[in-house]
């Protein structure tokens, strides 16, 4: 048996018999593509003039084989569309799998969750403007394999729009990008990770990343949080405290003055970390912006940054400004992770930081935001006597705390649900959900500009009845 393989336009190999003769080999090679979906419906084939050449056969055999096809309703041929491989109406489905456990299942009816930012915010023009830029000007190597930690033109502009915007005393050297604050903190958490090592997080808090801390290893410690923040009393020994100081994730009080010497007194005693999650700190609507924790001790400090509340969550861009001590540790953790961040991307944003783009966009999304968040404070204070709202003075989400006793919540739920109104309860982020407040935290900014008040409406109603 002699057989032979041969390319086709597309870029299909089809292996020919030619024991079965070269009509009959051909024949059965593309029947085989079709039948086992390596040649899909639609897919265009080379003309009879071009296979013939291709094989090395007369081009009336391959018209006869395409005729043949034809006629068995495998392939279709239309006069100016060419051969294409026919629909296949009954064809067997492959194997069945559910869909992948989605992060934010979507949600009928208002989506008052908190995590994103207005979506339809996201700078188009401004992204397609750089990244146009970036493609015209970037010399070849950039599509190469990049540096894991980012590339130099986004490191360096990082620490430059850090400074500037939040106080952050960092070099480029110092700074690691990664694939979201989600990634950077594996990161972190690689890097400590050693035997009976333990990381402390604030509670109530993002149940995902303590749980993500002790996957890798590391013992878990749970610490209140009360109207000053982190209670750092409660430290123990832990290698490093993850605190959102700025704004607490997600009661949204600010770490006091005096909590702040405090817990940087506690890391340096300890030899200990502190893990500064800025989430949403380029957001902060009444007072003078919050400063970086970071800023009071660069050297026990790890800030991390991420796009995800500042343009778009989809970008998966966020960046460690590390202490010296730590960087080897953290290049190392980095050493098998290919969640790198695509350079093309870390150009643009590097451009859009440089050009001033980005200040502009968060000037924008800020006035959108306090209108927004200076609304809900209005409509709560008229309509929900008794309620309070806590955590309004930054970031994008509140939390309406409501009379009651926490065992409610579930009752809660279920009302704005009926509304039609999507909110966490905030039993959901404490360690021990029975200990929660009566109360929901709510994301104003996800809501579509259009339909945000009717979905405030909604949510004062059912919590309310
Ligand atoms: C407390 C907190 N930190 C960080 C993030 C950002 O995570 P990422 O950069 O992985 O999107 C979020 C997003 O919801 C958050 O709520």
């Amino acid at each position: 048996m002699s057989d032979q393989w041969a390319r086709i336009g597309l870029d299909l190999h089809l292996r020919i018999d030619r024991a079965r003769g070269l009509r009959g080999g051909l024949e059965h090679a593309l029947r085989e593509a079709v039948r086992s979906g390596r040649l899909s419906p639609g897919n265009r084939l080379p003309s009879s003039r071009v296979l013939a050449l291709e094989l090395g056969v007369a081009r009336g055999t391959v018209t006869q084989v395409y005729e043949q096809l034809t006629a068995e309703g495998f392939l279709t041929s239309r006069p100016r569309s060419g051969v294409r491989v026919a629909p296949r109406p009954g064809a067997a489905p492959g194997p069945v799998l559910p869909p992948a456990p989605s992060f934010r299942p979507p949600v009928d009816g208002f989506d008052l969750r908190p995590g994103l930012p207005d979506l339809a915010t996201f700078p188009r023009r401004e992204w397609l403007a750089a990244t146009r830029q970036v493609l015209q000007s970037a010399p070849h190597s950039v599509f190469g394999y990049g540096d894991p930690t980012g590339h130099a033109d986004l490191r360096q502009a990082l620490a430059e729009y850090l400074g500037r915007s939040r106080g952050v005393i960092t070099t480029p050297e110092h700074i690691i990008v990664c694939a979201g604050y989600t990634h950077a903190l594996r990161i972190v958490c690689r890097a400590l990770s050693r035997a009976g090592a333990s990381i402390a997080f604030e509670d109530p808090a993002l149940p995902d990343y303590p749980a993500m801390a002790a996957e890798i290893g590391l013992r878990v410690e749970h610490i209140a949080v009360d109207q000053a923040g982190l209670v750092v009393g409660a430290l123990g020994d832990a290698a490093a405290a993850v605190v959102t100081p700025a704004h607490q994730f997600p009661l949204g009080v600010t770490l006091a003055p005096q909590r702040r010497l405090q817990l940087l007194d506690w890391a340096r005693r300890n030899g200990s970390l502190v893990v500064e999650d800025d989430y949403d700190g380029e957001f902060r609507y009444d007072r003078q912006p919050v400063g970086a924790l970071q800023a009071l001790a660069p050297g026990d400090v790890v800030y991390a940054g991420t796009v995800s509340k500042s343009v778009a969550p989809a970008l998966r861009i966020a960046w460690l400004a590390a202490p010296t001590r730590v960087v080897p540790a953290l290049r190392e953790a980095l050493r098998h992770d290919e969640a790198h961040v695509n350079v093309i991307d870390q150009l643009v944003l590097a451009h859009l930081i440089r050009r001033g783009d980005l200040d502009r966009h968060l000037r924008r999304c800020r006035a959108r935001y306090r209108h927004r968040r200076d609304h809900l404070g209005r409509v709560v204070a008229a309509r929900l006597p008794g309620a309070r709202l806590s955590g309004i003075a930054a970031g994008l989400h509140a939390v309406l705390h409501l009379p009651g006793p926490a065992r409610d919540e579930a009752r809660l739920l279920d009302r704005l649900r009926e509304n039609g109104v999507a909110v966490d309860g905030l039993s959901t982020f404490y360690h021990r959900p029975e200990e929660a407040p009566l109360g929901v935290v709510i994301g104003y900014a996800t809501p579509q500009q259009h339909e945000y008040e009717s979905a405030v409406d909604a949510l004062v109603e059912a919590a309310g009845a």
